[in-house]
């Protein structure tokens, strides 16, 4: 089932995301986030830092796991998902890092560390909520447009459009990285629950195709309509391509 909540802005989408997280933490202390980098979530991860620093959570044995990160990025690079994280939440936290967990972009062998990853979700019992954005061409982690999606963890090129839209945090387009290792979309639909994030215009019609209800590989975040616990937090800029029919039946 797909849920949808229109939000007036940024902090209602932050705060009832943080909600989510919340009561996925309270009900399991050793949870497993299933996290995303982007700016989308970042109010909510904010959201989350305010939360625990007033004692209204303990992340202590929280376990984590990550869609995707650039190939090849060393960890420390400030482009990097394993940076971002670290800054935008895991350093303001008190979760333990050696139970975050973000793919090795400096991987020797990227296949071999694409399975390793799989079984990792594996080993942790899979992912309770996974948190998604949803790039302006419908991927979703590095999942891009294609003829056939990978169901899981893989190396991958990155569209033009991608490089070109994240080439907003280089110096240039150039040293945007040409390929990422990510999640596959069964790795994403395995997730017991799903709450993705979209704000702007610029995801209008990726979630117009999502919210069509079809299937299409030419826009991989539509393969969410075959999980059933979707939630969707966005603005009114992201639903401003769908008609108010679609969505009053899905709010
Ligand atoms: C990136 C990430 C995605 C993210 C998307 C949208 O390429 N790999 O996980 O959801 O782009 O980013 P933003 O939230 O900044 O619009």
């Amino acid at each position: 089932m797909m849920r949808l909540i229109v939000c007036d802005n940024q902090q209602e989408i932050a705060s009832l995301g943080a909600d989510m997280i919340a009561e996925v933490v309270k009900a399991n202390p050793k949870a497993v986030l299933g996290l995303a980098t982007g700016s989308s979530p970042v109010p909510m991860y904010g959201e989350l830092v305010r939360r625990y620093r007033a004692g209204e959570l303990d992340f202590s044995t929280v376990r984590s796991v990550n869609l995707d990160e650039y190939y090849p990025l060393a960890p420390d690079n400030d482009q990097s998902y394993r940076y971002f994280m670290n800054h935008q939440l895991f350093d303001h936290i008190n979760i333990d890092k050696s139970n975050t967990n973000v793919p090795d972009g400096l991987a020797s062998d990227p296949v071999a560390a694409c399975a390793a990853y799989e079984e990792l979700i594996r080993n942790l019992g899979g992912i309770d909520i996974q948190v998604l954005g949803i790039g302006g061409n419908g991927h979703i982690g590095f999942n891009e447009p294609a003829d056939a999606l990978d169901p899981l963890t893989h190396l991958t090129d990155l569209t033009e459009d991608t490089i070109r839209a994240n080439s907003r945090f280089f110096e240039s387009e150039a040293d945007v990285p040409r390929h990422a290792l990510t999640m596959g979309i069964g790795s994403i639909l395995s997730a017991r629950r799903i709450m993705l994030i979209a704000t702007g215009e610029a995801k209008a019609k990726a979630i117009a195709t999502v919210l069509s209800g079809k299937l299409t590989t030419a826009s991989p975040a539509s393969m969410l309509n075959l999980h059933g616990d979707v939630t969707i937090l966005c603005d009114r800029a992201a639903v401003s391509l769908c008609d108010e029919a679609t969505i009053a039946a899905l709010s």
